[in-house]
């Protein structure tokens, strides 16, 4: 059971809980109690987020992400898995390999590596920067698409929880080709700074975890993986380093709880 450390806890209703906390210093949950983790971590592209500087030397960043891929390795339950939505590479501020730096370091903090899925989210505003134009001399490669790396503890053979999947032949089929087709989410809308769309944590969630499991999202932000756990009878904890995405998330799951008539009140 996840301790709640009662002053970092900002929302809780029924089995989602939405933590107001640093994910590398909370202590808000105990090890080894969580089934799936579905997360967008910080892309280093300088997103303007509140109070989490999005552009820190490279070598600072992919420390970062050693702290915090170890963190979520001590939290998962030894047949526990991890859905990790990371972009294939960066150009801006000089082109990087994330996705392998990324898989390399989660390797080597302890998560086994299972398989990628492809998201195509047919973002064309990406085919803009094309380097030298019509020239050999320096052209820009961009593949309009991001990662969901599939990573897991100890075991890919899932032995724990209800063993009731609510998956449907048709999603099975679809999910389980690796390349997955949906637009991206608008930050417009949503007012998050790089929300994704429900889509993606709903399908990871039916594909990899039991109802009844308790699935982690560390980088919380507008709350959409939590969403995606209240319409799939999963348990939720999200955890958001600003105050100001913790309301926004609130106050989607209980707009969202009532299309799809779950009570949610406010406990603030
Ligand atoms: C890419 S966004 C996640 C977006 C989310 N998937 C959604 O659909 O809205 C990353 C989030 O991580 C938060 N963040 C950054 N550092 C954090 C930390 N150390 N602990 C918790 N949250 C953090 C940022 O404030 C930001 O909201």
């Amino acid at each position: 059971m996840q301790r709640l450390g009662p002053d970092k806890v900002y929302f809780k209703e029924g089995s989602i809980v939405i933590y107001n906390d640093d994910f590398l210093s909370t202590k808000c949950i105990d090890k080894g109690c969580i089934d799936l983790i579905v997360t967008s971590p910080p892309y280093n592209v300088d997103i303007k987020y509140g109070s989490y500087s999005d552009e820190i030397p490279y070598k600072d960043y992919l420390k970062f992400t050693s702290d915090w891929l170890t963190k979520c390795f001590q939290l998962s339950k030894d047949d526990g898995r991890f859905c990790l939505n990371i972009p294939l590479d960066k150009n801006k501020g000089g082109q990087q390999s994330v996705c392998a730096d990324i898989t390399t370091i989660a390797k080597k903090v302890g998560w086994k590596y299972h398989s990628t899925i492809i998201w195509n989210e047919q973002n064309i505003s990406r085919r803009t920067a094309w380097g030298s134009w019509l020239s050999a001399s320096a052209p820009y490669v961009i593949a309009p698409v991001e990662v969901i790396v599939i990573l897991y503890k100890k075991n890919w053979k899932k032995t724990s929880g209800t063993k009731l999947s609510d998956i449907t032949k048709e999603e099975f089929v679809e999910y389980t080709n690796g390349v997955w087709n949906f637009s991206g989410e608008s930050r417009k809308k949503i007012g998050h700074p790089a929300p994704y769309p429900i889509e993606l944590p709903r399908r990871c969630i039916k594909l990899f975890s039991y109802t009844g499991d308790t699935i982690l999202d560390p980088f919380l932000g507008s709350g959409t993986t939590l969403i995606a756990c209240l319409n799939t009878k999963r348990k939720g904890i999200g955890i958001e380093i600003d105050k100001k995405y913790c309301e926004l998330a609130k106050q989607r799951l209980i707009a969202e709880g009532k299309v799809f008539q779950l009570r949610l009140e406010s406990t603030k």
